[in-house]
């Protein structure tokens, strides 16, 4: 019951920023988003690509990510994927892959730089919860070829404008084969998460430790505590990309890798990537529920404004688009978000 309330809120919420963009109004309105944010090549894109248990983004050693990547999980029978820059349905996942390589160089270039430009594509799949994931390029600190002077500058930037925003939940991701304490993510998500509220260590590469070393102390919130905690995953190497190992195999692997490994077999159910994803979801519905209020307040003035500037417009040729802004606004709106203060009210009984 848990689970199918929360997949009926994330997907109102996925139609209420349909509608914002089908309408083309302009709102200035945080949706709760997840966003990944770590050092290049800490295996980002590798979490990311997991959750959808499709191969289709770009993976490699070096900055690969150059733009942001939106990406709107849908949860739907059939499988297919869809870009907002074209029309063009995806079924084959693989070719997806090229694309966004192909529409970063269309605004990039082919050189290393970044653009904030975010790449918008949308994954309609039995296998996702609703969910939209953001993946950023890696904080670099020495440029490489033709990169700017100020690059880790921009990209810094870049993750900011994503994460700084209340509602966006960041991923802080941290290679099991670095020092947590010089975690550029951990430092990163702290300037704008000062009370670590909607933070989430994610430590990778935990199969690329040396010898005898583990990193328990971390995983069990003991090293540098975080109030969400962490959670350790294992992706495929760059060999396992190569060799092109089914993503199913890879998620067994991973289990099994929690299971039968001394240090982690006590703690295996509260690892790796399916674990990631509920945790993840659940913090998601409570997240959407906090912020429900003030999102409706928000929704309630913007309805006013709008009714105000339908009078001043009267005369124009824009009197049609706003009259469908306005009962658009209405239909979607009202029924939904009084149903959200319904929900909200059972909520609190049930939880009071
Ligand atoms: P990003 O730059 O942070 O997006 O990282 P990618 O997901 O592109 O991964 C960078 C490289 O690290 C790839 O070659 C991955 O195969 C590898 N990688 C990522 N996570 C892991 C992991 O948990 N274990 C191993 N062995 N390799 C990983
Ligand atoms: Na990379
Ligand atoms: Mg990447």
């Amino acid at each position: 019951a848990e689970n199918s309330g929360m997949k009926n809120l994330v997907l109102t919420i996925n139609k209420l920023q349909e509608t914002f963009k089908r309408l083309s109004v302009h709102m200035d309105i945080d949706l709760p988003q997840i966003a990944v944010v770590g050092i290049q090549s800490c295996g980002k894109s590798s979490v990311l690509e997991k959750f959808i248990g499709r191969d289709f983004l770009p993976r490699g050693s070096g900055i690969v990510t150059r733009r942001p990547l939106i990406l709107q999980l849908i949860y739907n029978e059939n499988e297919y994927a869809k870009f907002d820059h074209s029309t063009q349905i995806f079924k084959d996942f693989t070719m997806i892959q090229k694309e966004i390589e192909d529409e970063t160089e269309r605004v990039v270039g082919k050189q290393k730089a970044v653009s904030n430009i975010p790449i918008v594509l949308k994954v309609f799949s039995p296998h996702v919860l609703n969910l939209t994931l953001i993946d950023l390029p890696g904080i670099t600190k020495v440029p490489i070829g033709d990169q700017p002077s100020d690059i880790e500058h921009q990209i810094r930037a870049m993750i900011l404008e994503y994460i700084e925003k209340e509602t966006c939940l960041i991923l802080a991701v941290t290679p099991a084969n670095m020092d947590l304490a010089n975690s550029e993510a951990l430092k990163l998500a702290r300037e704008v998460d000062s009370k670590g509220l909607r933070t989430i260590g994610v430590i990778t590469k935990l199969d690329l430790m040396d010898q005898g070393t583990n990193a328990v102390e971390v995983l069990e919130n003991r090293q540098f505590p975080l109030k969400r905690g962490y959670v350790g995953v294992v992706n495929r190497s760059q060999k396992d990309i190569d060799e092109k190992q089914d993503m199913k195999i890879a998620a067994e692997a991973e289990l099994e890798f929690f299971e039968n490994h001394p240090a982690y077999k006590h703690m295996a159910s509260r690892m790796g990537t399916n674990y990631l994803q509920k945790i993840l979801n659940k913090q998601l519905t409570d997240h959407i529920l906090n912020t429900l209020p003030t999102l409706r307040d928000k929704l309630r003035k913007h309805q006013n404004e709008l009714e105000e500037d339908f009078h001043h417009y009267e005369s124009t040729s824009n009197i049609k688009l706003m009259n469908e802004i306005i009962s658009q606004l209405k239909k979607e709106f009202r029924s939904e978000l009084d149903g959200y203060g319904a929900m909200l009210t059972e909520t609190k009984e049930l939880t009071s």
